[in-house]
């Protein structure tokens, strides 16, 4: 697909790979081998850099996030495909947060999309559920709340200690995930200039309708108890709102919004939320379609190097066993190639996994036996042959 504007308009699209710990380094590599299947017969090539950022090297040099590194994913690359990061070795989970919050941090990757799409109706643990049903976009605000690291302890280690952490919440932080929420409940589209289109039929974005629909936005805070900073989200969201007549919005508490997924997954096409729910949210909406193993997400700042990475973390508990499912990561790299533009072959990576599902080419975690080496080459089969 000639003449897409690249972030740096270079004959490359230039993408970073960071495995990072456990099971990152198991599904990143499938990841890798499904896009480079899905593209070889492009003529402009993906080229991937890889980067061992990690428990072990935190371990052996004590450096998470090198010197520089911001700088150079910034500049140097287009974007980054993540596994996970997360050590039983490192149980203050110092290296993941300063390599993975870090990155989301410094470059402002302030959307966190997490689609939800129920790709075969037997993986939903709900009754009478079906992919019409289940198809939905959390987007998270990335770069602060309750994960922006202010506080701290008094009295350290004595029976009168205090933990303090602050919830911080911006103006500006606020207002720009809303909005971004609303013009992608308007458009379909997660980044303008960018492709990550709902509206292109099979994308990797939640499918919707090729017809364009505005899509149903649903904001979530907790601002019957923290009456200071879900006050804030309160009034910006009625004033940006108030920008967006034609999207049908609406406002739940969390709780009530947890409640609400699990009764009728069907009333929702957007949500948008803090920090910290998004976190939680996700997690239960990836169960609804089937688990945590095939939960994609993008970590976006429109028009800049973003990354992509699965939901789940490095699963200590099956990591080395060879049998983690790569589909997460497979679907966050089907939202790589639309973040680049090229749509066709993130619906190829969609399609693949759909298929593996309805084939029952599976692992454990989804009630199949396959290795996930073997799930790969169905993948990359499906992927070369498609494409
Ligand atoms: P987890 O997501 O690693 O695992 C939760 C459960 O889901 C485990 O039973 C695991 O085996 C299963 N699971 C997750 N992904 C799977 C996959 N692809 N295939 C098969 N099964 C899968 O969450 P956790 O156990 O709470 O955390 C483990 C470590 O990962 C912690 O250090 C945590 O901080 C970290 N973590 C990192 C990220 C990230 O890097 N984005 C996300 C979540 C957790
Ligand atoms: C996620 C993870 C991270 C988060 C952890 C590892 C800090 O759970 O990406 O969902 O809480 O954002
Ligand atoms: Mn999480």
């Amino acid at each position: 697909m000639p003449n897409i504007p690249l972030r740096n308009g270079g004959p490359n699209a230039r993408i970073a790979v960071i495995p990072g710990d456990g099971i990152g380094r198991e599904v990143t590599p499938v990841a890798v081998q499904v896009i480079r299947a899905a593209t070889t017969k492009r003529n402009r090539p993906l080229e991937f850099v890889e980067f061992d950022w990690g428990a072990d090297k935190y371990l052996r040099e004590n450096v998470s996030l090198p010197d520089g590194a911001v700088e150079m994913l910034r500049d140097e690359f287009d974007a980054i495909l993540f596994g996970a990061l997360g050590d039983p070795r490192v149980p203050s989970n110092q290296h993941a947060a300063e390599i993975l919050l870090g990155l989301r941090f410094k470059l402002d990757l302030y959307v966190n999309a997490r689609p939800t799409e129920l790709l075969h109706p037997r993986f939903t643990p709900l009754r009478d559920r079906t992919p019409a049903d289940i198809n939905f976009m959390v987007i998270r605000e990335n770069t602060e709340g309750l994960y922006a690291g202010v506080g701290g302890f008094f009295k350290k280690g004595t029976p009168d200690e205090i933990a303090v952490q602050e919830d911080v919440n911006s103006r500006k932080g606020v207002e720009r995930i809303i909005r971004h929420a609303f013009d992608y409940a308007r458009t379909g589209a997660l980044c303008s200039g960018r492709s990550l289109d709902r509206q292109q039929g099979e994308s990797a974005s939640p499918a919707a309708s090729s017809s364009h629909r505005p899509l149903r936005l649903c904001m979530s805070d907790k601002s019957n108890a923290l009456a200071f900073a879900h006050d804030l989200w309160q009034r910006v969201f009625k004033s940006v709102r108030a920008e967006y007549p034609e999207i049908d919005s609406r406002h739940l508490y969390i709780d009530t919004l947890a409640m609400e997924l699990v009764r009728d997954p069907s009333q929702f096409d957007v949500i948008v939320t803090c920090n910290l729910f998004g976190d939680i949210i996700s997690d239960l909406a990836a169960q609804l379609a089937g688990g945590l193993g095939l939960a994609p997400s993008a970590n976006i700042h429109p028009g800049r190097t973003s990354l992509f990475e699965p939901v789940h973390g490095s699963a200590p508990n099956i990591a080395g066993k060879g049998i983690a499912n790569p589909f997460g990561a497979v679907l966050a790299s089907g939202m790589l190639l639309e973040f680049l533009g090229w749509s066709e072959e993130s619906a190829v990576l969609k399609q693949c996994v759909k298929s593996a599902l309805a084939e029952n080419v599976t692992t454990p975690d989804m009630d199949g036996c396959k290795p996930t080496l073997e799930v790969a080459d169905y993948l990359s089969n499906y992927a070369a042959k498609h494409s």
